[in-house]
């Protein structure tokens, strides 16, 4: 009775910060009733009553990491009212995903009914079957909204500093275990009605992510000063994986990028010059090794009519001449 009792007040602890934010994000009055019907399927196991009813807008983030955390956000502004799942590999984040209105479960665990809008937004890293992780994530799609996979332009088979936009052939299959990987991923997508968002590098100033954090905390690097990287900012990738949701478009392969590739010698003078940052970065000295490609998204642009909030890197650091 006592371990019954106790399961059931943490469970409705949890439902409780579920609640709190959800009013927070949405600032719409909540009664006890509307708590019950946000059903949490917990990595418990328990099932709260409500879980299985689906709303219209519901939104089903598999890998609710730095993206999916901010599509959670600008979701859950946009859609008040409706109900974030977010699916991880481990529970060591749960309960920071609780606070921010979404009600976490294990990967692999079934949603009672599938959801509408499905994003898959997980790294390959730490995945033993990443293209049976998104048959799981198709199949907990009911095939309405959109169900959207954000991949990598590194499926662009493209190199010495060609242009590369939206028609750009893919790289075989065979080229290597990494594009394998994601290529047989994303024929998963397409096949089951979804679409693919390939992301170029992604960076944000609030954590350490991004290559220039890399390369700064090395200090000084042996390759190619001139080699071109293509990058998006983390909130441009959000706000252009949500435009491309609402849209609904099917089978479809979009690329998300900022149009403004810059050599890794361009991103860390930027880096630098900015004053910014407590270290400086030395310098690349490598001679050799490929030169990359030049991104160019017009035509995701025109078609899903999105436009980043940050126009480019140097922008963004607010070094541009
Ligand atoms: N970083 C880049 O430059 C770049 C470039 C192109 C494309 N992308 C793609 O952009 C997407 C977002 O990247 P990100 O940096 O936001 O990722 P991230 O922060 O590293 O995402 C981590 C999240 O994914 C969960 N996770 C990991 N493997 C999982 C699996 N197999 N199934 C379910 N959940 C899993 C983690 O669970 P825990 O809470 O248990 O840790 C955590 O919630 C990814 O698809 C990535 O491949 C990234």
């Amino acid at each position: 009775r006592v371990a019954d009792f106790s399961t059931w007040f943490t469970l409705l602890i949890s439902r409780c910060r579920v609640l709190s934010t959800t009013m927070r994000a949405t600032k719409l009055p909540f009664t006890f009733s509307s708590l019950l019907l946000l059903g949490v399927s917990q990595d418990t196991g328990v099932t709260m009553p409500g879980a299985d009813i689906v709303t219209q807008n519901d939104l089903l983030i598999v890998g609710p990491g730095v993206l999916g955390r901010l599509v959670a956000e600008k979701w859950l502004k946009e859609h008040p009212g409706c109900k974030v799942f977010g699916q991880t590999a481990s529970t060591d984040h749960h309960s920071e995903l609780t606070d921010i209105g979404i009600i976490p479960s294990l990967k692999g665990s079934t949603i009672s009914q599938k959801a509408p809008y499905v994003i898959f937004c997980a790294p390959p890293s730490r995945s033993d079957d990443y293209p049976g992780d998104l048959r799981v994530a198709a199949s907990n799609w009911n095939g309405e909204g959109s169900f959207l996979f954000t991949s990598s332009t590194a499926l662009y088979d493209c190199s010495d500093n060609r242009l590369c936009n939206e028609d750009c052939p893919s790289i075989p299959v065979g080229r290597g275990p990494r594009t394998d990987v994601l290529l047989r991923a994303e024929n998963v997508v397409l096949e089951a009605g979804g679409c693919v968002l390939r992301l170029a590098g992604l960076y944000t100033h609030k954590i350490d992510r991004g290559a220039h954090y890399f390369w700064l905390r090395k200090g000084t690097l042996d390759s190619r000063p001139d080699h071109i990287i293509n990058q998006i900012h983390y909130e441009d990738a959000a706000s252009l994986a949500i435009a491309i949701m609402k849209k609904r478009p099917r089978g479809r392969i979009f690329l998300g990028c900022d149009n403004k590739p810059l050599s890794r010698k361009e991103i860390m003078d930027a880096v630098n010059k900015s004053g910014k940052f407590d270290t400086k970065f030395q310098g690349f000295t490598g001679t050799d090794g490929p030169l990359g490609k030049r991104m160019e998204n017009s035509k995701t642009r025109a078609d899903i009519g999105w436009e980043p909030q940050y126009p480019s890197f140097t922008e963004f650091l607010g070094v541009d001449s």
